[in-house]
């Protein structure tokens, strides 16, 4: 659909969990014709995140795997974004196995850990705001250092959340680190403009991926619906009466990805059937 996106080299962070976003841009760039780096934790580090919660190196390599097996050129890495050393070497992994990095997907991200503010340990505030924000921040860094040394520009596309523009109880940390993404994306597409590096925010609704499956189950229970219910409201409440599909995000990716996108910088944008329009 992009032909522009053939050969190009993308780094997609948090993509080795089924069913997730970023698996989906994963597949989604690779069908595009790039070549594509997925990246994931490998295993639970600390409590504040369970197993079940992370994409495993199996997992991750599995899905790597099967874009290869079906055509595509795929590496599988298993970076930290917490850690400066660990996005770094990924993006010194790209370099390395594909030559270059030409767009860099900061998807990486937790939705758990959702309390009342007076529920809320400093410990939960910081394993959120610290994988959402000091994440992408690290993934744009040395993103642009290396882009910038190759002097042919680039793209950066974050995942933000609906919870980029509205509040939502119980989220606190949550919110205020996906509203910080938009701060980030703005100031580092003005910082990065003169280099041809777009950065841009992907603002989805609710989908049920693992996370948002999880979310479903905390949210009805919290605001005391059956998760049918809970369901049943959130789609009154979307203009286009469903909620978001994987594929939603993977087609606004692979679009700000391409050349259709070149004069678009600095945005968050909803893909939330409409529900969020600010
Ligand atoms: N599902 C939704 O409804 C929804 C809505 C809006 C935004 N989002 C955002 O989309 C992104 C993807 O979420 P998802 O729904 O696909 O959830 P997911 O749980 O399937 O994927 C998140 C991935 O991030 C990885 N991750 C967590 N901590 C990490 C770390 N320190 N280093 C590297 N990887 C780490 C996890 O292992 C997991 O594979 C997140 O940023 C999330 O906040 C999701």
């Amino acid at each position: 659909m992009y032909p522009d996106l053939q050969g190009k080299v993308a780094i997609i962070t948090g993509a080795g969990r089924r069913k997730g976003l970023g698996e989906a841009m994963a597949r989604r760039l690779a069908a595009e014709g790039c070549k594509v780096v997925l990246s994931d934790l490998g295993a639970a580090q600390g409590e504040q995140m369970p197993e079940s919660a992370i994409g495993t190196r199996s997992e991750l390599e599995q899905i790597a795997a099967e874009i290869s097996s079906a055509g595509g050129e795929a590496h599988a890495a298993v970076c930290n974004v917490l850690q400066e050393s660990d996005v770094a070497a990924l993006v010194a992994a790209a370099v390395k196995q594909f030559g270059r990095l030409d767009i860099m997907v900061n998807n990486a991200g937790i939705g758990y850990l959702m309390r009342p503010i007076v529920a809320t340990e400093q410990s939960n505030w910081d394993a959120v705001l610290g994988v959402n924000l000091r994440g992408v921040f690290l993934g744009i860094k040395h993103a642009a250092i290396q882009m910038i040394k190759q002097g042919q520009g680039g793209r950066i596309i974050n995942v933000g959340s609906q919870a980029s523009k509205s509040g939502f109880p119980f989220a606190a940390a949550y919110v205020s680190s996906k509203h910080g993404v938009v701060g980030l994306t703005r100031t580092a597409a003005i910082e990065l403009g003169p280099h041809k590096i777009n950065v841009n925010t992907i603002c989805p609704n609710h989908i049920t991926t693992g996370l948002g499956a999880w979310q479903n189950e905390y949210f009805s229970a919290a605001t005391g619906r059956s998760q049918e219910q809970y369901l049943a409201d959130m789609r009154a409440r979307i203009p286009l009466g469903r909620p978001g599909l994987q594929d939603d995000i993977a087609k606004a990716c692979a679009f700000l990805a391409s050349d259709q996108a070149t004069y678009i910088t600095g945005e968050a944008m909803n893909v939330s059937g409409g529900e969020e329009y600010h």
